[in-house]
This record gives C-alpha cells, sequence and structure tokens, in this order.
C-alpha cells in the first residue's frame, strides 16, 4: 500500500539518493552530465535542502511497504526580485516532483500531486506554479492535471549553464 508522509530534515539522506537515481534517468538526454551534477549539487546538497526546509518548503515522500519510491516539495510562492509583480495571494509553487524510474506510470505521480493539491486547497490555495524543462516528458503528465504554459523562461544558474524551462500554472478551486 502506498503512504504518503510529510518529512523534515531527518529524511534528506532519503531525498538525496532518490534524486540522483531519478535525475540520472529524467535528464540523461537533456542535460550534459556536468551540468546534471552541477544542478544535483545546487539543489539537493544537504545544505541546499535544508535551507529550502527552512524557508518552508513542504517535502514529502511515498513510500510502497517501507521502501521509499518518490518525494515532492512544494511552498506558497515568494514575491522574487526577477518579477516585479506582485505574486497573487493563495499562489503555491510545486518544486520538485520525482518518482523512482522503475515506479514510473503506476499512478504514484498522481497520488504525490493529489496530496499537494488537497493539502494546499486546505490552506486556501488558488493556484498551482511549476518550472518544467521544455524538453521533459514530464509536460504530459502536468497538461493531463491541467496544468498550462503560461511563459517561457531562461534561468541563469550559474557556471555558464541556463534551465529553459516552460512556466506552467493550474487554478485550484
Ligand atoms: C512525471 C512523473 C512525476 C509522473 O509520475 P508517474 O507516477 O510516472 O505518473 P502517473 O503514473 O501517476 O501518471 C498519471 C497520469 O499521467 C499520465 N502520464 C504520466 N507521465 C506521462 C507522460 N510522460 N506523458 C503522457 N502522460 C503521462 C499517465 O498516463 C497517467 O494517466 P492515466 O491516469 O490516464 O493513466 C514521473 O514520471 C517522474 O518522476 N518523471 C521523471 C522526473 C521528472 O521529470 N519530474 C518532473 C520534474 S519537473
Amino acid at each position: 500500500m502506498i503512504v504518503v508522509k510529510k518529512i523534515g530534515s531527518e529524511s534528506i539522506p532519503q531525498v538525496q539518493e532518490l534524486a540522483t537515481i531519478t535525475w540520472a534517468v529524467a535528464y540523461a538526454s537533456i542535460l550534459p552530465p556536468e551540468q546534471l551534477s552541477y544542478m544535483l549539487d545546487l539543489f539537493y546538497s544537504t545544505a541546499a535542502l535544508q535551507k529550502q526546509m527552512e524557508q518552508g518548503h513542504q517535502f514529502i515522500l511515498a513510500a510502497d511497504n517501507d521502501e521509499t519510491i518518490g518525494f515532492a516539495s512544494y511552498a506558497p510562492k515568494m514575491d522574487s526580485l526577477n518579477e516585479p509583480e506582485e505574486v497573487p495571494a493563495g499562489l503555491y509553487r510545486l518544486h520538485k516532483i520525482y518518482i523512482d524510474p522503475n515506479q514510473q506510470g503506476k499512478g504514484i505521480g498522481k497520488v504525490l500531486l493529489d496530496f499537494i493539491i488537497g493539502d494546499i486547497r486546505s490552506k486556501g490555495a488558488t493556484g498551482l506554479e511549476l518550472n518544467v524543462n521544455r524538453y521533459n516528458k514530464a509536460l504530459q503528465f502536468y497538461q493531463k492535471f491541467g496544468f498550462a504554459i503560461i511563459k517561457e523562461e531562461d534561468i541563469d544558474i550559474g557556471n555558464g549553464y541556463f534551465m529553459n524551462d516552460y512556466v506552467m500554472k493550474k487554478a485550484i478551486f
């Protein structure tokens, strides 16, 4: 039986282990290997994950009989220097969603997304936004769940690397 639970910094090693496995498969044909390890370190080092948790990112794990098979994180969207317009009330961001490559296509992504939407809806969410690489097959997963592309973004992440993303959004009622 699949169980979803909220986690804290005690579960950082499990998130890191699963991120390393899923990223290697998901981005092998999209990103050069050096950029992949640069981004893994940038977003999944212990210090980076701890900081995200301190900033209010809620991390969740999906487990099947104690085996960790997926994780996700989300948070209220914050004002950003790159976006001068004010963030609409109740707008959340889905920061991460990754399922073990051996477990993809079995409905676990849907279970995590439903959990997130249920949680943020109970907190008064009006929308959920995310970034996805323009060449990532996950785009179709998001479209299936009612996310629409609202713009393209090329984000400078340092070291000469860019993330070539779509921003997608779904209204929450
Ligand atoms: C994208 C991801 C989170 C989806 O999770 P999943 O467990 O594989 O997806 P599910 O089995 O829950 O799929 C739910 C529905 O979406 C559809 N779907 C999932 N991936 C799809 C894809 N790539 N293209 C089209 N439809 C897709 C499924 O067919 C299913 O439809 P159904 O309910 O009619 O059967 C997962 O495949 C993953 O971790 N991918 C690699 C990492 C990644 O890219 N993460 C997103 C970073 S932005």
